[in-house]
């Protein structure tokens, strides 16, 4: 059925072989050859510690360096403040241990798709999907990449913000190589995030390290009546929390790739419980960093928390900051564009959206359609963007997935009893996911009912025009008409569709 449709590996292989002309093979090609052939599926390429690499270097990005001022203004002072970094840490690590249970029960990639897949079957896997791969993902990686290109070129403007032009065609440019080093090689784009990884660690434990010394010296000013003028309001403290969980965000990535992974029922469990505690003590203590250095009111008043306490402890050497924020964001839009590429590659393979995201370069062995799709979108999402915005919509749907997927793996413990589960969190856990995310949901729209939530509820509802003609249906004109593009697509691309693993 397949190769009647699409092209298979066969042709592409004798379109190369025929590029070479008479001469025969190039020297090239006769080397390739004598390489074992690997079957075309990603291969399993992601150990232990590029796992926890990716999950700790795509959740520290820019949101430490960044997110605590619009924290402490939604939660009104520094007791309810640094509280609500740590309750957000805590979340991030029950979060993650219901996904450490269904990415070890189902260990197939694409995160959330797979299970509400398996849980509540395809239409809200579908919906999932079309949000995801068409909204959550690229804006993501939009917001991430701005946060880059904004600290890479204050330095060459001083006293004045950059151009906006400026900081998004760097944006852009961030884009353009993230996505180029990951079309390449999985192994590129793994050393790249293993030694960003590395450098945000380094600079957060500058800070951490300085603010210590300071509070050693007895500046704890900020700390006394540390509770004085805390905000009561549900909807606010919902807001304070939406900006600490972007700072966490991330702590589901190696659901993404569990089809990568070397031994995932060994590394997924151990990445996530090493990853998360690891990044929610840096966070804490990063902000207590923070107010060791700075009074509330300087705290409000700077553009960027991390830069300015830079240039109030390390003077001469404050540049260093934004240097390591730079490789920060930058190593984070990585793993964020790393895993991306593999939730449209699912649900292409799925039928969810159109095949050629499923497909996966011939060569190389990545999913370059996946990857370039992604980024080409992300391209759209800066155009528009106000970071702050896009940061408070992306988690109200973020957040709904989230409550489902918890809800999946309380499903499951009844109506998928059979299915092995090598790690097995106490129920109560997922319970308390899907209660605290109905709350995140909610709150904030109660307290203030914007237009844009209902704009993104129709918009994942809107996906559904497109389900019942194209996936439930499979009109055949749809079909007649992608065969061709896809066709151009792959020769363009030189992909092809996955072998079936058995
Ligand atoms: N936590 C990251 C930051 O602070 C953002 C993570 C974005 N989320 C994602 N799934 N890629 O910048």
């Amino acid at each position: 059925m397949h190769q009647k449709t699409e092209m298979g590996e066969d042709s592409i292989r004798k379109r190369k072989e025929s590029k070479n002309g008479s001469t025969g093979l190039s020297v090239d090609s006769q080397a390739e050859d004598k390489q074992p052939v690997k079957a075309t599926v990603l291969q399993k390429d992601v150990g232990l510690l590029s796992g926890i690499c990716l999950i700790v270097g795509t959740m520290i990005g820019s949101g430490i360096f960044i997110s605590p001022k619009a924290v402490l203004l939604y939660s009104g002072a520094v007791g309810p403040c640094l509280l609500i970094w740590a309750a957000c840490g805590v979340l991030a690590t029950l979060g993650a241990l219901c996904y450490a249970e269904l990415g070890t029960m189902i260990t197939k990639s694409g995160g959330e798709y797979s299970y509400l897949m398996e849980a509540f079957g395809s239409l809200l896997a579908y919906l999932y999907s079309w949000t995801t791969v068409m909204v959550l993902k690229p804006s993501a990686f939009a917001i991430i990449t701005l946060s880059f290109a904004e600290y890479a070129s204050t330095p060459f403007y001083p006293g004045c913000t950059p151009p906006l032009i400026v900081t998004k065609c760097l944006s852009a440019a961030a884009i353009f190589l993230i996505v180029t080093v990951n079309c390449l090689s999985v192994k590129l784009a793994s050393y790249m995030q293993n030694l960003f990884t590395a450098a945000k660690l380094f600079i957060i434990l500058v800070i951490v390290v300085a603010g210590i010394l300071m509070l050693a010296q007895g500046k704890s000013k900020s700390f006394s009546n540390a509770f004085e003028g805390s905000s009561s309001s549900v909807g606010t403290i919902g807001l304070a929390f939406y900006n600490g969980l972007w700072a966490y965000d991330g702590w589901n990535q190696l659901n993404f790739i569990t089809e990568e992974l070397k031994d995932p029922y060994r590394n997924l469990p151990l990445s996530i419980l090493i990853g998360i505690p690891l990044v929610s003590v840096c966070y804490v203590l990063v902000n207590i960093a923070y107010f060791t250095v700075m009074s509330t009111t300087e705290l409000l008043l700077s553009p960027a928390v991390a830069v300015t306490f830079g240039d109030i402890v390390l003077y001469p050497l404050s540049w260093v900051v934004p240097l390591f924020v730079v490789m920060s964001t930058f190593g984070s839009a990585n793993g964020s564009c790393f895993t991306a590429g593999r939730l449209a590659y699912v649900s292409g393979r799925e039928g969810h959206m159109v095949k050629i995201l499923s497909y996966i370069s011939l060569r190389r062995y990545t999913p370059s359609p996946a990857l370039i799709f992604n980024g080409i979108l992300a391209i759209f999402y800066i155009i528009p963007a106000d970071i702050n915005t896009l940061i408070n919509y992306f988690s109200f749907a973020q957040w709904a997935f989230y409550g489902l997927t918890a809800l999946a793996l309380i499903v499951m413990r009844f109506t998928r009893k059979e299915l092995h589960r090598p790690v097995k969190v106490p129920i109560v856990i997922p319970g308390l996911m899907v209660l605290v995310s109905c709350y995140l949901v909610m709150a904030p729209i109660i307290d203030k009912p914007d237009l844009e939530y209902l704009y993104c509820t129709i918009f994942i509802f809107s996906g559904l025009l497109l389900y019942y003609p194209f996936i439930h249906l499979k009109v055949n004109w749809a079909r007649k008409l992608m065969r061709p593009i896809t066709m151009h697509l792959q020769l363009l691309m030189e992909v092809v569709p996955p072998e079936k693993s058995e």
